[in-house]
C-alpha cells in the first residue's frame, strides 16, 4: 500500500533529474551489459555467508531475459588492487546465481580481451555471460576510458544496478555510461526512490536513527538530515561525543574529543532549526570490551570514571519507542549498542522491533543494523532494507552518486 505513494513522491521529488530506466527501452534482441554489486561475504573457502546482495539483482536480470536480451553481467569482488587473485574470483557467484536464474550462464575467464569477446559475440538471447572481477585491471578504479571502451565494445545498452557501488566512480560504473546508452536497473531506481522518499516525503515526522561507532563519519550526513528530518535518535558510540560535549561524564568509553566542538556546533544547529534530537538518558555500562563483561544500568548522570558506555539503556529505549511511534518516515544507519555481545545487544534489538512494528515507512541504510535486522528475521517488516553502505550513507549526505547520476535522464 506505501510503496506506490512513495514512487510516486520520489518521482516528483526527482523532477528534472528522473532516471531512464529498463521502461524506457525496448530490449528486445540487444545485448546488455548490466553492472550488479555482487561483493558478497565469502568465508575462506569461498562459499557465500550472504546471498543479499545476489538476489537484490535478480529482478534486473529476470526483466533483462524476459525481454528478449542477451546478459553481460559485471562486478568487483574485494579489494584486489589491480591484480588478478583466484581469491577474489566471482567463479562462485557464477555458480551461485545459476542455481536462482532458469537462463544458462557462462563464467568468462577474463571481464577484456579477444575470448571475452568471442564469448559475448555468441551470445544468443536468454542466456548470461558474467564477467571476471572488473578490479583484475587495476584502470577499473582510475575510470580508465580505455578499458571502460573495452567493457562497452562488448554490448549494445549498458544498465547499472550496482547501488552499493553508485558512490565510485569506476570504469564500470561511470566510464561506461560515457560510451552506451545508460539505464537504471530496478534495484537502483527502487534505491533511490526509497531513499529519496524517506528524505522528502511530505508528512512530518520524518525521523533518522543514527548508531555505529563513529561521528566522524557522519558529520556530514547529520548536517544533510538537520535539513531534511524532523526528528534525530542518536546512539551507539557516536552518542558518547555528543553526551561529553553536553557534559556528561563519560567514563573510559571512546569520545572523539577532536570533535566535541562539532558536536556542539551540530546540537545548536538543530535546536536553531527545531529539530529534536534525543540522546541516552541511561546507558548501560562495561568494564572492557569483552563477550563476558558483566553490564549494568545506569542513569547518564552516573557513569564512573573506571566504566565503558556500550549500550542504551531502558529508559532511552523507551524514549526512542515514543518517538518512532510517532513518525511517518524513518531511516535506520548503525547499531545502538556493542549488539555482537549479548548483554550489549538490547538497545539494537528493542528498535528493530519497535521499527518492524511501526506503521511508518521504515528504510534500513547499512550493514550492521540490516544484518541485525536480517538476524532476528524481521527483513519483511521493513519497508525496505538498502543493499548499500558507503553509497547510501553518500546518498542520504546529499552527494550526488556517479552511478546514478550517470543513469540521470
Ligand atoms: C560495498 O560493499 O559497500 C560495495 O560493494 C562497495 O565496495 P567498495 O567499498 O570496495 O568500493
Amino acid at each position: 500500500m506505501r510503496f506506490p505513494i512513495l514512487l510516486h513522491v520520489a518521482y516528483k521529488a526527482g523532477g528534472a533529474t528522473r532516471l531512464k530506466t529498463l521502461k524506457d527501452i525496448d530490449l528486445a534482441g540487444k545485448r546488455v551489459l548490466m553492472r550488479a554489486d555482487f561483493n558478497v561475504p565469502m568465508d575462506k573457502e569461498q562459499n557465500i555467508i550472504d546471498d543479499t546482495k545476489i538476489k537484490a539483482a535478480l529482478p534486473t536480470i529476470n526483466y533483462i531475459l524476459e525481454q528478449g536480451a542477451s546478459l553481460i553481467l559485471m562486478s568487483h569482488l574485494g579489494r584486489p588492487k589491480g591484480e588478478k587473485n583466484v581469491k577474489y574470483s566471482l567463479k562462485p557467484v557464477s555458480k551461485h546465481l545459476a542455481s536462482l536464474i532458469d537462463y544458462p550462464i557462462i563464467m568468462a575467464p577474463d571481464s577484456i580481451g579477444a575470448d571475452v569477446e568471442g564469448l559475448a559475440s555468441k551470445l544468443n538471447k536468454g542466456e548470461v555471460l558474467l564477467l571476471e572481477n572488473v578490479r583484475f585491471y587495476k584502470e577499473e578504479e582510475k575510470n580508465e576510458a580505455n578499458y571502460a571502451n573495452k567493457l562497452a565494445e562488448l554490448a549494445d545498452v549498458f544498465v547499472n544496478d550496482a547501488f552499493g557501488s553508485a558512490h565510485r566512480a569506476h570504469a564500470s560504473t561511470a566510464g561506461v555510461a560515457q560510451k552506451l546508452p545508460t539505464f537504471a536497473g530496478l534495484l537502483m531506481e527502487k534505491e533511490v526512490a526509497m531513499l529519496k522518499s524517506v528524505l522528502e516525503y511530505p508528512e512530518s515526522p520524518r525521523m533518522a536513527i543514527l548508531g555505529g561507532a563513529k561521528v566522524v563519519d557522519k558529520l556530514g550526513l547529520i548536517n544533510n538530515l538537520l535539513a531534511k528530518l524532523d526528528v534525530l535518535l542518536i546512539g551507539g558510540g557516536m552518542a558518547n561525543t555528543f553526551l561529553k560535549a553536553q557534559g556528561y561524564n563519560t567514563g573510559k568509553s571512546r569520545v572523539e574529543n577532536e570533535l566535541l566542538e562539532d558536536a556542539k556546533g551540530l546540537l545548536a544547529n538543530a535546536s536553531k532549526k527545531g529539530v529534536k534530537i534525543v540522546l541516552p538518558v541511561d546507558v548501560v555500562l562495561g568494564q572492557d570490551l569483552t563477550s563476558d563483561t558483566p553490564a549494568i544500568v545506569v542513569d547518564i548522570t552516573e557513569v564512573p570514571d573506571d566504566m565503558m558506555i556500550l549500550d542504551i539503556g531502558p529508559e532511552t529505549i523507551k524514549l526512542f519507542q515514543e518517538e518512532i511511534a510517532k513518525a511517518r518516515t524513518i531511516v535506520w544507519n548503525g547499531p545502538l549498542g556493542v549488539y555482537e555481545y549479548e548483554q550489549f545487544a538490547n538497545g539494537t534489538r528493542e528498535v528493530a522491533k519497535t521499527m518492524a512494528d511501526s506503521a511508518a515507512v521504515t528504510v534500513i541504510g547499512g550493514g550492521d543494523s540490516a544484518a541485525a535486522v536480517q538476524n532476528m528475521g524481521l527483513e519483511d517488516k521493513i519497508t525496505h532494507i538498502s543493499t548499500g553502505g558507503g553509497a547510501t550513507l553518500e546518498f542520504l549526505e546529499g552527494l550526488p552518486l556517479p552511478g546514478v547520476v550517470a543513469c540521470n535522464a
